[in-house]
């Protein structure tokens, strides 16, 4: 089985992201050391729990920064990460219970859907990401370069904001 390794092949540009992602493949890959290689138990527990913790930790990260920037394809986003969070629970059970085959099925599930879903479904969520910064630096500079009674104000979120008088 082939070891993934992140490159800029799997790059979405927003450097929090590429980062985390990078993370997870290292996770990944040394889990598949110690299958390979016949770790020990407790080192593969210790592996198995670095790589679902990274990925688990990951997708919250990710939902957060969609729902900020109010991403439409949220729920959608969201059905694909819990579908593959599921998946990996299953694989760990079996693996914990003494399976060791579902560590090697682990692995070849993650090798495809990891690049699949980084390529698609991160990529997409990655360019609203930009284009949500790119307007909230727009409303800023504009807010900014104006004399202070023409300010416009708004809320973090791009909402017309009436300050109180002071
Ligand atoms: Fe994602
Ligand atoms: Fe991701």
């Amino acid at each position: 089985m082939r070891t993934l390794n992140w490159s800029i092949s799997h790059a979405v540009f927003v450097t929090e992201i590429d980062d985390e992602h990078k993370g997870i493949f290292d996770a990944l890959s040394e889990f598949q050391r110690l299958c390979d290689g016949g770790g020990s138990l407790p080192e593969i527990r210790k592996a198995t729990e670095r790589l679902t913790t990274r990925m688990m930790d990951h997708f919250a990260h990710e939902e957060r920064l969609m729902r900020a920037a109010r991403y439409d394809a949220l729920k959608w986003h969201r059905k694909l990460h819990m579908a593959a969070k599921w998946r990996v629970e299953s694989f760990v059970d079996r693996l914990l219970a003494g399976e060791p085959e579902a560590g090697a099925e682990l692995v070849e599930y993650l090798t495809n859907w990891l690049p699949n879903h980084t390529r698609v479904a991160d990529r997409m969520m990655a360019a609203a990401l930009r284009n949500h910064e790119r307007c909230m630096w727009k409303v800023t500079f504009q807010a900014g370069t104006k004399p202070a009674r023409e300010r416009k104000w708004v809320t973090v979120t791009g909402e017309p904001f009436e300050p109180p008088a002071s």
